[in-house]
């Protein structure tokens, strides 16, 4: 049996609604998702929420609830919107569920029986936005030179901490890790993301990673199961979901059918925790380098303008917004957002976010451009073809019709190259062009000069190239715009599974076969008038 492929997303902390950010993070994963089933490959895509630590503590206490009663209400957030933006994930983890508390408990007890954690005290800087404890040596003379120095990840001031605690060791793994970085290429992508990895390693990490925290300081988290005073580091819990939920420790056989990992999504922000802290937790689990997770894709950062998201700023983008009241109208609006992420920027790269720039995508690209194409080919197929799927040309009869023929059949392999890559941007743009190549396909050979001069056979050859263009652009379409693909499949009145491998056929639609009915899938008038920065105050 072939292992099934696993994705990853990252668990998201409940402290606030989801945004744009997490909604990106979660549309790439399930993008890859939805094209490695088109393969036919088995498929676990796995996603969840980061509930302990103290910075969801603090989040319900400002809420004035209690921890478990707040995440439960941000969760719901979470698998709404997850579900509006048609994420198929597999299974959603929570990490105050039993099933996770349980298997890290186990987990943190093997370290200790095996002798791999020290009990001690260290003296650093703590910021607890992003939960993470800094040594001095991580921060550097000249960042501690101005008094209270600031977090090197996220530029906000840090506390004083002191932490009473257990300690993985770190810098005695480093020369495994910087050798396993540098002989394995794709453990971090894209490449400038590894070159950072790389000269990351080239210094020295800090001796211990400290895996817990006192109670006293934060008590919303797992008890350590051989230290009562002390909960685990929700770093280290969160983390840990990628394996418990695959089976580690109780279920060997199922942890072996879906560990390793073959991509955890993640942004850049977070790449240390993943990239070093992640594969040295399994190493002292005893893993090989077999074992460590093949792929940690760290895509970039969504900006406003050229500022960041921020909750100060008022900027923050509401995906449900978008869809709901911006793209109001649109019968495929979450896919037109699903779109616009994966499409305006390579994956990998940072971008801005703007209202222009969405619209503009779904003017030109998907209304001009493809829902035009569609419309018009499923139209000139009901006047001219009786509503049926009219048969090909004879032989001979359609020589101008080998470019777009030959440019639709290397579709799949080009998507599939990209999708090897996780090239989503350089996905769609391939199906793109090949949509644009159609559409002036149409205008050079104007089907309805044909009808005119009564050239059925050739006007007949002409709509069956128009439909098979667009059977193979739905199919390619379907791990992108779900919804879409569905309506695109409905319109030619397609009923089977979509599958990869038909994309690269031709006349995989059976002439006569009637095709459905086929409303605008893009209509112009556009009636979102909503700000999408509701929030501001
Ligand atoms: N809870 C941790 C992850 C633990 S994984 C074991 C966390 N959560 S988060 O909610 O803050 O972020 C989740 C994801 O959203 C990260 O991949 C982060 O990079 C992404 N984004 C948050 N803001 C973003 C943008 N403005 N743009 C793009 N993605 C960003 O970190």
């Amino acid at each position: 049996m072939p292992k099934t492929i696993y994705l990853t997303t990252p668990l998201y902390y409940v402290n606030a609604a989801p945004h744009i950010g997490h909604s990106y993070t979660e549309v790439a994963a399930d993008c890859l998702a939805r094209y490695r089933r088109l393969k036919g490959e088995p498929v676990f895509l796995l996603t969840g929420t980061d509930e302990h630590g103290q910075k969801i503590a603090q989040a319900a206490e400002a809420a004035g609830e209690a921890p478990q009663a707040f995440a439960d209400r941000v969760v719901s957030q979470f698998l709404g919107l997850w579900k509006t933006l048609h994420i198929a994930y597999d299974d959603f983890i929570r990490t105050t569920e039993a099933r996770h508390i349980q298997a890290v408990q186990a987990i943190l007890a093997k370290l200790h029986a095996e002798g791999s954690l020290t009990r001690a005290a260290y003296q650093g800087w703590y910021c607890t936005p992003d939960e993470t404890f800094w040594t001095e040596a991580e921060l550097g003379a000249d960042a501690l030179r101005g008094g209270r120095p600031i977090c090197p990840a996220c530029r906000r001031p840090l506390e004083p901490a002191k932490e009473e605690g257990w300690y993985l060791k770190l810098r005695a793994a480093q020369p495994w890790l910087k050798a396993f970085v540098k002989d394995h290429p794709d453990f971090v992508r894209p490449q400038s993301r590894h070159n950072e990895m790389s000269s990351l390693l080239e210094q020295p990490l800090p001796e211990y990673l400290c895996i817990t925290r006192p109670k006293s300081r934060v008590s919303w988290g797992i008890e350590v199961p051989f230290s009562p005073d002390h909960v685990v580091y929700v770093w280290v819990d969160a983390l840990l979901n990628y394996i418990t939920v695959p089976g580690y420790p109780g279920d060997p056989g199922r942890f072996a059918n879906l560990w390793p990992a073959d991509v955890h999504f993640i942004g850049k922000d977070i790449l240390r925790h993943h990239a070093v802290y992640w594969p040295i937790l399994l190493h002292a689990l005893g893993m090989s380098d077999e074992q460590m997770p093949r792929t940690i894709f760290a895509h970039g950062w969504w900006k406003i303008g050229e500022q960041k998201m921020s909750k100060s700023l008022g900027n923050i983008v509401d995906p449900s917004v978008v869809v709901g009241q911006l793209l109001k109208g649109q019968p495929h609006a979450a896919d037109a957002y699903r779109y616009f992420l994966l499409r305006e920027i390579p994956f990998g790269q940072d971008g801005t976010f703007s209202e222009e720039a969405l619209m503009k995508r779904l003017e030109s690209d998907l209304a001009n451009d493809l829902g035009n194409l569609v419309n018009r080919a499923c139209s000139m197929i009901e006047r001219y073809s009786e509503g049926r799927i009219p048969p090909e040309a004879p032989v001979g009869c359609a020589v101008d019709d080998e470019p777009l023929r030959q440019a639709a059949l290397g579709l799949a392999g080009a998507v599939e190259q990209a999708m090897d890559q996780v090239e989503f941007s350089t996905a769609l743009e391939a199906v793109m062009r090949v949509v644009t190549q159609a559409n002036q396909y149409v205008e050079a050979v104007a089907p309805w000069k044909l009808a005119k001069a009564q050239e059925t056979a050739r006007l007949h050859g002409v709509l069956h190239v128009l439909a098979e263009v667009i059977r193979i652009v739905a199919i390619l379409l379907s791990p992108f715009m779900p919804s879409v693909a569905d309506a695109m499949w409905r319109q030619l009145g397609c009923r089977g599974e979509r599958r990869l491998a038909d994309a690269a056929r031709w006349g995989g639609l059976a002439p006569g076969q009637a095709i459905g009915p086929h409303p605008v899938l893009f209509p112009r008038e556009s009636p979102g008038t909503t700000s999408i920065f509701p929030r501001s105050s």
